[in-house]
């Protein structure tokens, strides 16, 4: 079950993808499957991996340092580097504080936190312990009255952009959650959500008032009469959506396929980014997230047109395992590597990686 006192951080840790292993055995069965799993058979989850894993970096030699540094703005911060916390529900199931360790662990490292809709502590208690920006993951909830309302609760918070997911008008099919059997222990819940009614999808899904109440570019114009946060859409894959999402104002894009955890087939995320980031032009800022476990996928991820990444599960394995210093762990791993990574290539700032970075793949 989950611990609810931080342990220490295992010795053996020394890459993110080493918490992943340690992880497993403080989550129960069920909390395994709900973090580590995706959708169907989970070829776009290895698959966001695997295809970071086949990039090559040309790199420069003998290029000095001065001055070099990680930072990156973004909606007028500026922030120490470019790894933020994706947003992850209910992540007491993975730590008794959930929520506000991330937070706490965020803070130490200088990193940005996205929170979840379907968070298990409130917005109000996370802010009051942030001390980097928050920002707000929307999830339009059937009822727009009540969805507004908590839109006005997150900007009232201090929440600086809203994050609109637009990826999951429905769960994804996930095999692994339905074998394990996963049911909400008591005292976890989306505690964002409670008093509104949700909207279920009884026998068919066409005709439910599930599909009913899905989100629609209509509702991108109507939040933009809500609120004067920057409006971040997440879930875009292609180069069509990325170019309506610029023309109904979006002010940022996040190229994420959910961490594998919608359609079972869609493409990894850096495959799909550099489409993206062409329709983009540099008119807004677009973030990627998944896959990312190493500060050489940050880096590839930049050089094809990311201005910032999010990562999900691997900060979550540090959470479970050790608490708001796991978290930080984690974030400090990726930006260690990172810079590292960028002195080894030779480029001081993150506007000196650009494409030229990745090589071209050799002719056949
Ligand atoms: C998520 N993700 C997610 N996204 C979102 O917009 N709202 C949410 O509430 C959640 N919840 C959630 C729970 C869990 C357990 C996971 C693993 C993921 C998706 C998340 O923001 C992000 O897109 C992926 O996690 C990125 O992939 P990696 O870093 O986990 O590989
Ligand atoms: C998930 C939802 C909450 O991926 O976004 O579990």
């Amino acid at each position: 079950m989950v611990r609810d006192v931080s342990t220490p951080i295992p010795r053996d840790v020394v890459a993110v993808a080493d918490y992943a292993a340690h992880a497993r055995q403080c989550l129960g069965e069920q909390a395994w499957a709900y973090f580590a799993g995706g959708a169907g058979d989970e070829h776009t989850l290895r698959d966001n991996e695997a295809a970071f894993a086949r990039l090559r970096l040309d790199p420069r030699v003998l290029t000095g340092f001065d001055g070099a540094h990680t930072r990156v703005e973004l909606f007028g911060e500026v922030l120490a580097h470019p790894i933020l916390l994706a947003p992850v529900a209910l992540q007491k199931l993975a730590h008794a504080d959930g929520e506000l360790a991330s937070v706490r662990g965020a803070g130490a490292l200088g990193a940005a936190m996205v929170v979840s809709t379907e968070s298990s502590v409130a917005i109000e208690t996370l802010a009051a312990a942030a001390t980097t920006p928050l920002w707000f993951q929307l999830y339009l909830q059937a009822d727009r009255g009540f969805t507004r309302a908590l839109v006005e609760r997150a900007e009232a918070a201090g929440c600086r952009a809203l994050v609109l997911t637009v990826d999951a008008p429905i769960n994804g099919v996930r095999d692994r959650e339905r074998r394990a059997g996963l049911q909400l222990p008591s005292g976890v819940e989306p505690v964002h959500l409670r008093g509104c009614a949700p909207a279920t999808a009884s026998e068919a899904l066409f005709g439910s008032a599930l599909l009913a109440g899905a989100p629609t570019w209509a509702d991108v114009d109507a939040l933009r009469t809500w609120t004067r946060l920057p409006i971040v859409l997440k879930g875009i894959l292609g180069a069509d959506d990325a170019r309506r999402a610029l023309k109904h104002g979006a002010d940022g894009l996040v190229v994420s396929n959910h961490g594998g955890r919608t359609l079972d087939g869609l493409p990894a995320t850096i495959d799909a980014l550099t489409d993206v980031a062409a329709a983009v032009d540099g008119r807004v800022p677009i973030l990627l997230d998944g896959g990312i476990r190493r500060g050489t996928d940050v880096l590839k991820a930049i050089a094809l047109g990311a201005r910032a990444v999010m990562v999900g599960r691997p900060y979550v394995h540090g959470l479970a395992v050790a608490g708001a210093a796991g978290v930080a762990h984690v974030v400090q791993m990726l930006r260690s590597e990172l810079e590292a990574a960028m002195v080894l290539c030779g480029r001081r700032t993150l506007a000196e990686v650009e494409r030229t970075l990745i090589r071209a793949p050799a002719p056949r």
